[in-house]
């Protein structure tokens, strides 16, 4: 992992930040600085800031930030090692490699060969005789072969080890087989292959590597997908089926649907924007990656219990958040006079493609989707029930931000319980009063306890003594800002720090300087996790008054060393009193003189 650390410092200083993130965003230059609309996260107003000076990046909005590695590791989605290698190509520099990373990276590759080695090989079966069965069901679900292509579908066979004969064949060994989860390994020892006798679909990501498989059963037998397992190459809470071919649509949104062959369906009917998470809740890894290619999500799960419980899950976790979210309800289906779930594939099969465009188009807003979920718990036609009604109902709009929203839907939940539109509101007011009095004393306690409120979320970057934290931050960014501001020994000791991360990051620079290197955030990328970049680029945004550093850095220096001698002191104090006590013995009742 290690690489020189001269070698990192050339690239870093041929890799101008403004040059790097100009590249893939247009810059505006303000002040000496600069602003662009992030590209981590979707937004009107530019809140992503790039620092020449200090060469690092921080987005007020997302609160990711970093050095150019790290933009570089988020922008490309590549581990630290692969960002330097990237950012070496783009510099036209050789990279020095250690046996372990080359053999890593390595390693990875020769999966991804595997992964596209096998999807070609089931893709041939799906044409021979062999994928004959796999046809036929294809054409069952009305699946075109020109869909079929596009989807790199394949079949494998009704054998133990085609897959695993024709691969070992190629070259590729037992242990990087079964490490692509593409063979398993039986009781006896004996390899044989995972899928069998399914309709095969790649899951390829956005760069167009096949990363994974889902397989399909023909008939009705369990599971009726069987999937790749998590391997290096594939983390399945970051990846959407479908998404390869999704980010290219022209259309203004994309349509999130529970299964893969949801995709296929609606790709084939011209909804070339729909993705799958398949069958798994959205995650929030999916969300950011979602950010990169709109700005408006349609949720389209199945209409049975379970997706009415996942479009919910899914609201929440895009609650607060940049996208526009619409729900596409599906309506249930009669068959035989009952009614039956059905999902977008079916849909598609039974009302046609004009039909979900029309869904489409009029899908409602996430609060519709609510609204009509807590309508759907009470009998209206009875008094009680519709009085129940108002009051959870009334919660529900009083959290509404916009004043039109609420009132839209106000005037909408009194026509549906049949009541006098003027009491449903009164009903909202109320609510709000309450939601209002609520957020009232959860300030009140914010503000009594200002050191929470401005705590960082994460628990290793924790801090327990604001005043202290301020000036340790104020000392680093001095550092950063003029190295000629380094006194011949260090001023301060680790333990003097009250964040645990800033004192680690002390004594990074320290190192870096005793060894005479260059001094800087950037190089620490591969030392500090991503998280603490961010939030170390986000304390290093405050501006230093440039005339006076010496003056400040002394009295930031000043401050810890004070901050500190007042907590020993308190916790010696602590000690000599719980000592005085131990003599004095317990339940002793006179007063310590
Ligand atoms: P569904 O059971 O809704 O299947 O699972 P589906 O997509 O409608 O499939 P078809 O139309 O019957 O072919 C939704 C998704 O959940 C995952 C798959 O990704 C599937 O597309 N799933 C389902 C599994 O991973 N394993 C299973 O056994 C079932
Ligand atoms: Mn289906």
């Amino acid at each position: 992992m290690a690489f020189p650390q001269s070698f990192l410092e050339e690239l870093i200083a041929r890799s101008d930040i403004v040059d790097v993130v100009g590249s893939y965003v247009p810059l505006t230059s303000k002040g000496g600085s600069y602003w662009a609309c992030c590209p981590f996260h979707s937004e009107k107003t530019p809140s992503f800031h790039v620092l020449s000076d200090k060469q690092i990046y921080y987005c007020f909005g997302c609160k990711r930030g970093g050095g150019v590695i790290n933009f570089i590791m988020e922008e490309e989605n590549l581990s630290f090692p692969d960002a330097v290698r990237f950012l070496a190509k783009r510099a036209g520099m050789e990279v020095p490699e250690e046996d372990g990373d080359r053999e890593e990276s390595r390693r990875r590759m020769r999966l991804l060969d595997l992964n596209r080695d096998a999807a070609r090989f089931f893709y041939q079966t799906l044409q021979g005789p062999e994928g004959r069965a796999v046809q036929d069901y294809l054409d069952r679900r009305k699946i075109t072969r020109a869909t079929a292509v596009k989807f790199g579908m394949g079949a494998s066979a009704d054998s133990w080890d085609a897959l695993l004969t024709a691969m070992t064949k190629k070259g590729y060994s037992k242990s990087e087989l079964l490490s692509a989860g593409l063979v398993v390994q039986g009781k006896n020892g004996r390899l044989y292959d995972k899928f069998r006798s399914r309709l095969m679909l790649p899951v390829i990501d956005v760069r167009g590597d096949v990363v994974a498989f889902g397989g399909r059963v023909l008939d009705k037998s369990e599971p009726k997908y069987m999937n790749s397992p998590e391997t290096p190459v594939y983390s399945k809470r970051k990846t959407l089926y479908g998404l390869n071919l999704a980010k290219k649509s022209k259309r203004p949104n994309i349509i999130l649907c529970e299964g893969n062959l949801d995709i296929v369906t609606l790709h084939q009917a011209g909804f070339d924007n729909a993705v799958a998470s398949m069958g798994t809740a959205l995650t929030t890894e999916q969300t950011r990656l979602l950010s990169r290619y709109t700005k408006e999500l349609v949720l389209c799960y199945d209409n049975d219990n379970a997706g009415k419980i996942a479009t919910e899950r899914a609201l929440q976790i895009l609650n607060n958040s940049e996208f526009t979210v619409r729900v596409l309800q599906l309506p249930r289906r009669l068959q035989d006079g009952e009614s039956v779930k059905q999902d977008a594939d079916d849909f598609i099969k039974y009302q046609g493609a004009a039909a979900f465009e029309q869904l489409l188009s009029g899908s409602g807003s996430g609060v519709e989707f609510r609204m009509t979920q807590v309508a759907g718990k009470y009998d209206l036609s009875d008094d009680r029930a519709r009085i129940a009604y108002c009051g959870e109902i009334s919660e529900l709009l009083a959290g509404l931000a916009g004043a039109a929203e609420r009132d839209v839907y106000t005037k909408r939940a009194a026509e549906k319980a049949g009541i006098d539109a003027a009491a449903m509101a009164l009903e909202v007011q109320r609510a709000q009063k309450r939601l209002t009095g609520k957020a009232r004393r959860a300030q009140l306690r914010k503000d009594l306890n200002p050191a929470a409120e401005l705590q960082p979320r994460e628990r290793s970057l924790r801090f327990e003594n604001l005043a202290s934290a301020r000036a340790e931050e104020g000392v680093l960014r001095l550092f950063l800002l003029d190295d000629s501001l380094f006194p011949p020994k260090p001023p301060l000791r680790t333990e003097e720090f009250s964040c645990p991360l800033y004192g680690k990051v002390f004594e990074l620079l320290w190192a870096l300087r005793a060894e005479g290197r260059e001094v800087s955030l950037t190089a620490l990328a591969g030392v500090l996790e991503p998280e603490e970049m961010s939030f170390l680029s986000g304390a290093m945004q405050n501006p230093e008054v440039p005339e006076k550093r010496e003056q400040a850095l002394r009295d930031y220096i000043e401050k810890i060393h004070a901050e500190y001698q007042k907590k020993t002191s308190s916790s010696d104090r602590l000690a000599i009193l719980t000592e005085k006590n131990r003599k004095n013995g317990p339940g002793d009742g006179r007063k310590a003189p």
